[in-house]
């Protein structure tokens, strides 16, 4: 999949890109199943809610292979390529829960804020590209973004250890106030198998889920090879040490896994 020069050009100026119909039902369908079983497992890649239901899973690329598969798609990997001009790695991998009724809120932050506080990576030379494995409707808890924050650098932002089970470097008010009075929120919606890219330095968010449709997004973190992290200090498999290029698999790779799998279950 090669983006459009129109459509970099809407990266560049606006952060984000909304990719929808990327992935058919049968891959995202076979993505929901292995979704839920990891998150049955004690696993220490499952971090859960206050509540225990499951807020993210670290790391599934590497210990399950539909997951793996989608971790070197080229329908993921081609777009962002493109937009760094090399090679990528797998800088982080979440499958995000947003569990129905206790899905809990991600506050205002910048992802590349945490990937050079926390684990030394040089430059915003790395991005998430999430799968829509549910609906994402406007009322259970939708990603918003503010549309060109992405220009305004690295933004001063405190620690919150306290507000979710998950610690992030957070924004205040009014920084969030004056960004979005330029450029306004955007919550991109659509079915399963959409796919949405955005750069490391744009603000987002999302609310508190408490309906009862789930919405689990997968976030692959590419990081151009170059850019590898120099001073990790979080755990391996919240941010990966092994910077070798990912070499993409063959677009059917997904879905033949999923029909040999269906037949298997037949
Ligand atoms: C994130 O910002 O890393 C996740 C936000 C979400 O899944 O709602
Ligand atoms: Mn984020």
């Amino acid at each position: 999949m090669q983006l459009t020069p129109q459509q970099l050009g809407q990266f560049h100026d606006e952060g984000w890109l909304f990719l929808p119909g990327c992935f058919a039902e049968a891959e995202v369908a076979l993505l929901r199943d292995e979704a839920e079983g990891i998150y049955k497992t004690n696993r220490q890649e499952v971090w859960r809610e206050k509540t225990g239901a499951p807020r993210t899973a670290f790391a599934a690329h590497t210990y399950n292979e539909a997951f793996r598969l989608l971790g070197s798609h080229p329908r993921l990997i081609r777009p962002v390529e493109q937009v760094f001009g090399e090679q990528l790695y797998m800088h982080q991998y979440k499958i995000n829960a947003k569990a129905a009724f206790e899905g809990d809120v991600w506050q205002w932050h910048q992802d590349y804020g945490t990937w050079a506080r926390d684990d030394g990576m040089a430059e915003p030379r790395a991005m998430n590209i999430a799968v829509f494995m549910d609906e994402v409707m406007p009322i259970n808890g939708p990603l918003m973004l503010v549309p060109k924050s992405h220009k305004h650098g690295v933004l001063s932002a405190g620690h919150d250890l306290e507000t979710t089970s998950y610690p992030l470097w957070t924004l205040d008010n009014d920084t969030v106030t004056r960004l979005v009075d330029e450029g306004g929120i955007v919550a991109p919606t659509g079915k399963p198998g959409s796919v949405l890219m955005f750069h490391g330095n744009l603000v987002h968010a999302s609310a508190p889920n408490i309906t009862p449709y789930p919405r689990r997004i997968v976030y692959l973190t590419l990081c151009a090879v170059s850019n590898y992290i120099r001073k990790p200090t979080r755990p391996e498999w919240i941010a990966h040490r092994d910077f070798r290029p990912i070499e993409p698999v063959a677009d059917s790779a997904l879905m033949d896994y999923a029909a040999a799998h269906k037949l298997a279950a037949e």
